[in-house]
């Protein structure tokens, strides 16, 4: 296929209606997409023009079958104001790791850093500069050839959205630790970012709200004793001075701030450690005294505290400093407006 992007840019841009300094994640939408349609077994017709509407036929496979995976990251303004995306080569890989799980094409990496390079700058006023705000991207892919019957579609398309987006979480979160509903199981798609994984949280996340709680705190499937992973992020504990956060033991995202913070950490002087974590591991050492900071990253969310861990039967009080977490929050920030060294060779400009 031919990687030349074709380019129509509508005529007026709607930034002027957003109030860029107040914004929610989600629910504006940048003035155009880029698409990419699948079909004849390559990827054809790349191209960025107006935000509009998908004329889709009711029985495109995605809508039926599920095959539908997405991937989320974010763009910022480098101090001179040029636009900037933080390691899409990873979100490249993760798409195509994600789309062999669910049957469907692999999408050129080279083009989709491409993409997301050729359409961040056309939205570049589009990127909040406020601090903890970015233009949040969404790159997904869906099967749209209609047929009823079970088996890979032949047809997908390919789309980039952007959408500005504040803060995630403005305050100090709570978990509830989940013991009824699992998320993922082992060989199951708890690894891919598959739009099902999604469909499946979304009850027992509305029963944790209604509970009082922000997000569900998953647990092993098979016990429900092992910590895995948080609604929209992985998580990560701090005991006596040292960081562990649930091993990618077959059922957890593998998360692109997850590995970032990873290295911030160890380059920091820190030990972390990839490992099962119970959950009696954290409730003892709660009760002991020893367990110092708890936190979730995600693109979306960013670095988001934990205050309190629950459920019916038991409440854990997180401890009210962070100093660790919010040293790597801002680390972490201060990379992505170019205020801090990008010494991991991250960033990459639009
Ligand atoms: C992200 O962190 O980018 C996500 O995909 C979470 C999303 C469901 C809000």
């Amino acid at each position: 296929m031919t990687s030349e992007i074709k380019i129509s840019k509508v005529k007026e841009s709607k930034v002027t209606q957003v109030d860029l300094d107040n914004v929610t994640m989600g629910f504006n939408f940048t003035d155009h997409m880029f698409v990419c349609d699948y079909t004849n077994g390559e990827w054809q017709n790349p191209r960025i023009e107006a935000l509009n509407l998908i004329p889709t036929h009711p029985a495109a496979m995605a809508l039926h079958y599920g095959q539908a995976i997405f991937e989320g990251m974010k763009a910022t303004k480098g101090q001179d104001g040029t636009p900037l995306l933080f390691r899409p080569d990873q979100n490249a890989k993760r798409l195509n790791f994600s789309a062999d799980r669910m049957g469907m094409p692999q999408f050129p990496e080279d083009l989709f850093v491409e993409a997301l390079k050729q359409f961040t700058a056309i939205e570049k006023d589009w990127i909040p500069t406020k601090e903890g705000s970015a233009l949040y991207l969404r790159p997904f892919m869906y099967a749209d050839e209609p047929f009823i019957g079970m088996r890979a579609a032949t047809s997908y398309k390919f789309i980039i959205l952007g959408s500005p987006a504040g803060p995630f979480f403005s305050k100090k979160i709570k978990l509830f630790a989940e013991n009824k509903y699992v998320r993922a199981v082992n060989g199951g798609t708890g690894e891919a970012k598959a739009a099902g994984n999604y469909a499946a949280a979304i009850r027992p996340t509305e029963y944790a709200k209604a509970k009082g709680y922000d997000q569900v705190l998953w647990l092993d499937a098979q016990d429900f004793e092992y910590i895995q992973e948080v609604g929209t992020m992985n998580i990560f504990f701090k005991i006596e001075g040292k960081f562990i956060t649930p091993d990618l033991s077959g059922s957890i995202l593998a998360g692109i701030t997850r590995m970032s913070v990873i290295d911030l950490l160890r380059d920091k002087g820190f030990e972390v450690t990839e490992r099962p974590i119970k959950l009696t591991e954290i409730k003892e050492a709660s009760a002991n005294g020893t367990l110092e900071e708890a936190f979730g990253v995600g693109t979306a969310v960013g670095i988001a505290m934990i205050e309190e861990i629950g459920n019916d039967d038991f409440t854990l009080k997180l401890p009210a400093e962070n100093p660790v977490s919010n040293m790597v929050n801002d680390t972490l920030n201060a990379i992505k407006v170019q205020k801090a060294e990008d010494k991991f060779g991250w960033i990459v400009e639009a």
